[in-house]
């Protein structure tokens, strides 16, 4: 999102300097959850995606996806389905690319039908002619350049409703749910009110054996601060994910304590990685963290 509605790091305190709210939170100020979907399809549809556009998928996912981290679904070397990835508030597109290009079919959800027009033409010109950005090194651009890309589709739809759900499982009668599930600076668009519903639809949305992998967002920006970009802490995700909680959390030393809790929600955690490189505007502060369904028996 816009650096100039992320660069207030901290709690305002003396010698603080004053919160100034750029053009995202000034735009979404005073609208409640029933308009929220309807704000940012206004933002699509008057050609202001650069407050967010970062111009080139996550680093981050890109050294995840070419690691030998045994953490997230891979696709086969030889024969069987590709894992199915689902990136909810895709925007542009890069990160749903960029998983095709690594061997994933990867279906690319927005609210906007603008936002899907713009990534289906990302995606028709990246694929033709792919950037080299979307690999960590040299060496990788050659070892996935050898391989054919996945499916990408692109769906509009609320993330919060089911509807949409049916245009990525068509003639799949196994459809279980999606084996990867990628989160960036999604979760920190929602409302606070919004983000146990967020868990709740993960939670739906994953596959048994699938994985939800969230590059963790805003971490540096006070919690009383209005949004978006929401501020986040490693506890919320933990509270939403593994406890079970709303996830609303403005104290900072309740965020701190809520990393002690993790029963209780729909998710384990099974990977917490500062990132060797991500987004300049997160300066060093990103993490990812990786989750699966806890197994039935797990479950409070
Ligand atoms: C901050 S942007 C992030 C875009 C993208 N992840 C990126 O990194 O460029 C949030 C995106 O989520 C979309 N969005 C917001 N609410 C949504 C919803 N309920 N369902 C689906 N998409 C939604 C917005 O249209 C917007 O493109």
């Amino acid at each position: 999102m816009a650096t100039n509605d992320t660069n207030q790091a901290g709690q305002p305190g003396p010698g603080a300097a004053p919160f100034v709210p750029g053009r995202l939170i000034s735009h979404f100020s005073g609208r409640d959850r029933q308009n929220q979907a309807d704000g940012w399809s206004a933002l699509w549809d008057t050609d202001e995606h650069d407050l967010w556009d970062r111009g080139k998928p996550s680093p981050a996912l890109i050294d995840l996806l070419e690691s030998d981290s045994t953490l997230i679904p891979r696709p086969a070397t030889s024969g069987g389905r590709r894992p199915r990835a689902l990136v909810p508030g895709c925007g542009k597109g890069y990160d749903v690319v960029m998983l095709a290009l690594h061997g994933y079919d990867v279906y690319g959800l927005e609210v906007s039908p603008i936002g899907v027009e713009t990534a289906r033409a990302y995606a028709a010109t990246e694929l033709a002619a792919r950037s080299d950005y979307n690999f960590s090194d040299v060496s990788n651009q050659e070892k996935y350049g050898a391989i054919k890309p996945g499916e990408v589709k692109f769906v509009v739809g609320d993330f919060f409703a089911k509807d949409w759900e049916t245009d990525c499982v068509a003639g799949d009668k196994d459809f279980k749910g999606f084996d990867l599930i990628y989160d960036y600076t999604f979760l920190c668009a929602l409302l606070p009110s919004m983000r146990q519903d967020w868990a709740r639809r993960m939670s739906e949305l994953v596959a048994p054996s699938g994985v939800l992998v969230c590059l963790e967002f805003p971490l540096y920006k006070g919690l009383n601060l209005p949004g978006p970009p929401w501020g986040l802490r490693e506890g919320i995700y933990l509270n939403l994910l593994a406890a079970g909680g709303n996830g609303v959390i403005e104290d900072e030393i309740v965020a701190q304590d809520a990393v002690q809790v993790s029963t209780g929600g729909a998710f384990e955690r099974t990977g917490y990685i500062t990132p060797p490189r991500s987004y300049e505007v997160a300066k060093g502060t990103d993490r990812l963290s990786i989750w699966a369904l806890k197994r039935p028996g797990n479950r409070l």
